[in-house]
């Protein structure tokens, strides 16, 4: 049997692994085993890639520079991606993801100009297939690569997470599409180098607006999206390169995250096609410097006194229990406040933090027991009975303003309603606004009291005044 025939079989091994890798990762019983898959499949991928590029460097059809270059990229990249891996910090995962997609833009747009640059001679009927995979695939790749970068800065917050409202921003992208379409035609009819550039210029540019034109609130949607994007521009570069495995695992990439991307969009109540069409349809909010009134403060010792008259007690964590590494103490404060025979319960918003499931993880981690822990639909229509709500370091998804504010950059998305509470406590360092950018008017309710500082060191002396 040849090496092409041996490499064919263990893509389709890897294939299948990948399949059952995305199976068990749906499931959290199951995960484990799903990433296990997953990287089986990925070792038998790349060891089948190494034995094809040395079979052919040994065959003479290649040089030995392919095996050279094949080598050092593998040494150079496993390191980087190692080290980055074991160094960050849970609430960095969604920029490494989106610096991580950008990558595989970008290697979709070297393929393609490979493609166009180096191909061997085809036949008549050919070309006109090769030059459309090429243009295809470059343009997909260019919009995944700069709308990345663009998700990286926004969500690392080296630019801001406002959505950016060119005049005339939905006609600028259905004019971008339709270039692309009229290019895609032309370079298939007569390939010139020039419109090779001009689609790559276009789609950067177009990578770049689509994302952002989105504002904070929506960017797990975005995150995903390009994840799907991602998988579209590998399985391009799949079709360029005649790599079965490529197609395959771009396929299930890109339709995985499409589905993932509206399974979000439902949740957060957005369109999917206003989403994926770079906010088309949300118009610019007036700027608001809205007078919200007073906000009133309160000391750990006073919180410590409230609780412990509490009937039951619902604490909603986001993004800054994370930041604070605060659910440690969290977990503490809840067994102490059960002990006294208080009822406390979790409510988990489906994206507070900064990817899915980062609260049920960081509880998970603190020992928090399971039963406890509910969904926002769960416990929404509790709170109105609640005696003290805790928001830990939440904001966004706590915010009346989705619901009560159509003109809000956040209307309609689904929230808890701690307002409804008889008291609730909001855990923060200072007035400034969360993810969206947007101010939360449930700072300034009567039933709302600030208690400012580290999560973890305000929580640790609420244990202590307890
Ligand atoms: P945010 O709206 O981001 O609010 C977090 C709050 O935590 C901030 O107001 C911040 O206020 C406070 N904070 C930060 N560090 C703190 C510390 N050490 N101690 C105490 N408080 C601290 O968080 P959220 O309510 O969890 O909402 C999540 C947001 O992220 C949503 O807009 C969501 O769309 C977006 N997002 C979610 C995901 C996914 S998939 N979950 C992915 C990307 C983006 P101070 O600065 O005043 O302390």
């Amino acid at each position: 049997m040849t090496v092409d025939a041996l490499a064919g079989a263990a893509y389709i091994v890897a294939a299948l692994l990948f399949i059952l890798s995305l199976a068990g990762l749906s499931r959290h019983e199951s995960a484990r085993a799903g990433v296990i898959y997953g990287i089986a499949g990925m070792t038998i991928a790349l060891v089948a890639t190494i034995a094809l590029t040395v079979a052919q460097a040994w065959g003479g059809a290649g040089s030995t520079t392919g095996l050279v270059l094949l080598g050092v990229a593998v040494l150079v990249g496993a390191a980087i991606g190692l080290w980055r891996a074991r160094v960050v910090q849970m609430t960095g995962m969604p920029e490494l993801i989106a610096l991580l997609h950008s990558f595989v833009g970008l290697a979709a747009v070297l393929v393609g100009w490979n493609g166009h640059l180096a191909h061997p001679v085809l036949p008549a009927e050919l070309v006109g297939i090769h030059n459309a995979e090429v243009f295809i695939g470059v343009f997909i790749g260019g919009v995944t690569f700069t709308g990345s970068i663009v998700a990286y800065l926004k969500l690392s917050a080296k630019i801001s997470s406002r959505p950016l409202m060119l005049p005339g921003k939905n006609v600028l992208n259905v004019l971008a599409l339709a270039a692309f379409l009229a290019l895609t035609v032309w370079f298939v009819v007569d390939q010139q180098l020039w419109l090779l550039i001009a689609v790559t210029a276009l789609s950067f540019a177009l990578g770049w607006h689509l994302v952002a034109s989105i504002g904070g609130g929506d960017m797990p949607v975005v995150v995903s999206m390009l994840n799907s994007y991602s998988g579209w521009a590998a399985a391009a570069a799949g079709f360029l390169l005649n790599n079965d495995l490529l197609i395959v695992t771009g396929a299930l990439v890109g339709s995985s995250g499409a589905y993932l991307s509206y399974i979000m969009c439902k949740a957060m109540n957005r369109s999917f096609l206003s989403v994926i069409a770079g906010g088309f349809g949300i118009v610019a909010s007036a700027s608001s410097d809205e007078e919200y009134g007073e906000y009133r403060e309160v000391t750990a010792d006073a919180a410590a006194a409230l609780l412990a008259e509490a009937k039951s007690v619902v604490i909603t964590p986001g993004y800054g229990m994370a930041v604070a590494q605060a659910q440690y103490p969290v977990a503490e404060l809840v067994s102490r406040l059960r002990d006294r025979g208080v009822e406390v319960r979790f409510g988990i918003h489906p994206v507070a933090g900064r990817l899915p499931g980062h609260m049920n993880v960081l509880l998970a981690e603190a020992k928090v027991p399971y039963d406890i822990v509910l969904g926002m639909d769960e416990i929404n229509d509790d709170l109105a009975s609640t005696s003290v709500v805790l928001v830990i370091g939440a904001n966004d998804t706590v915010n009346p303003a989705a619901a009560e504010d159509p003109g809000s950059p956040i209307a309609g998305m689904p929230v808890l309603r701690v307002w409804e509470a008889e008291n609730v406590i909001v855990f923060k360092r200072s007035m400034a606004a969360g993810y969206a950018g947007v101010q939360n008017p449930l700072f300034f309710r009567a039933n709302a009291q600030m208690l400012f500082g580290d999560a973890k060191e305000r929580v640790e002396d609420i244990i202590k005044a307890l």
